[in-house]
């Protein structure tokens, strides 16, 4: 596994690669988990070269949130890459992927305010530009990210047909603790009793997903349940709980195809989200 730290090398390695050559990206900001190393075993499975970036990105970071606090690790981290063959690691030191005095940001108006984005003002922007400069640095084939993250997949989709960028997006199923808790680097945050109480958070999604299966189709029944069950755990407090349109990202009255049911929830520091699709029947 090669490691490489500037965006200069990275450029020779992408433009010097054999031509024909099937190049899967997997962009992380690194504390690796099972849900990460998910990503890159499909990656690995699936190309010829496998790119995993470890960049804890400042421009995604709101002036009051976990930047200096997230978890870092990269010597543990690059062993796990190393371990499941990775081919390049790229750990990009600050400067090198936002030189100093950048002026440019991309963004994907419309599906970046709403959810995570009313809340993280700023946020969508931070990842969609940061994504945009990994794509650009890497050249891959095909990117890998997972639906723990849906509004993000969702984003990055859209940013590459707008953009023409002519990367495969490949989105990955949510890999959970036994107990329902989505892998998160920021379940490290939870306190015993807080890690304790998260799992609330899976249930209520799959009763949500069970009264819609039942025949409900009613968005606004089915978010007061899945809050009536998250505000019963003292230890929750609600961000937001919302039934979306799978695409477009904007709240639905009736569930009548297919919808993703997403949550943030604070737990002390750490801020959770997952969500789960609502298939209705016959949908
Ligand atoms: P990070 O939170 O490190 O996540 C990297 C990738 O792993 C994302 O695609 C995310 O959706 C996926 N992932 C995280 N937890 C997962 C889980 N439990 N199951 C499946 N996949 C999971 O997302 C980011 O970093 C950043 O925003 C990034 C895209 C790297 C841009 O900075």
């Amino acid at each position: 596994m090669r490691l490489v730290t500037t965006a200069r090398e990275m450029t020779r390695l992408a433009v010097e690669r054999p031509a024909g050559a099937r190049v899967g990206f997997v962009p992380t900001m690194g504390a690796l988990h099972a849900g990460h190393l998910a990503l890159m075993r499909r990656a690995r499975a699936e190309c010829d070269e496998v790119v995993v970036s470890i960049y804890v990105n400042p421009l995604q970071f709101g002036p009051r949130e976990d930047l200096a606090a997230y978890p870092r690790d990269l010597e543990s981290d690059a062993a796990l890459c190393r371990g499941l063959g990775v081919t390049t690691l790229f750990a990009p030191a600050d400067g090198e992927v936002h030189p100093p005095g950048h002026r440019t940001w991309v963004e994907v108006e419309g599906l970046q305010e709403t959810l995570c984005g009313r809340s993280r003002p700023g946020h969508f922007r931070g990842v969609t530009t940061v994504v945009a400069k990994l794509f650009a640095l890497v050249k891959p084939q095909v990117a890998y990210f997972g639906e723990k993250d849906g509004q993000q997949l969702r984003i990055i989709r859209k940013m590459v047909r707008d953009l023409h960028l002519g990367v495969e997006i490949a989105g990955c199923p949510t890999v959970r603790e036994p107990d329902g808790l989505a892998m998160s680097s920021r379940n490290a945050y939870l306190s015993p009793e807080e890690r304790r109480a998260a799992p609330v958070l899976y249930q209520a999604l799959t009763a949500a997903a069970e009264a819609v299966r039942a025949g409900e189709t009613d968005a606004a029944r089915v978010i007061a349940r899945v809050q009536a069950l998250i505000a019963a755990e003292p230890l929750a407090r609600i961000d937001y709980v919302d039934a979306v349109d799978d695409e477009t990202l904007e709240s639905v009255t009736v569930i009548e195809r297919p919808v993703m049911l997403a949550l943030a929830v604070w737990f002390g520091k750490a801020r959770l989200i997952d969500n789960l699709r609502l298939v209705p029947v016959g949908g």
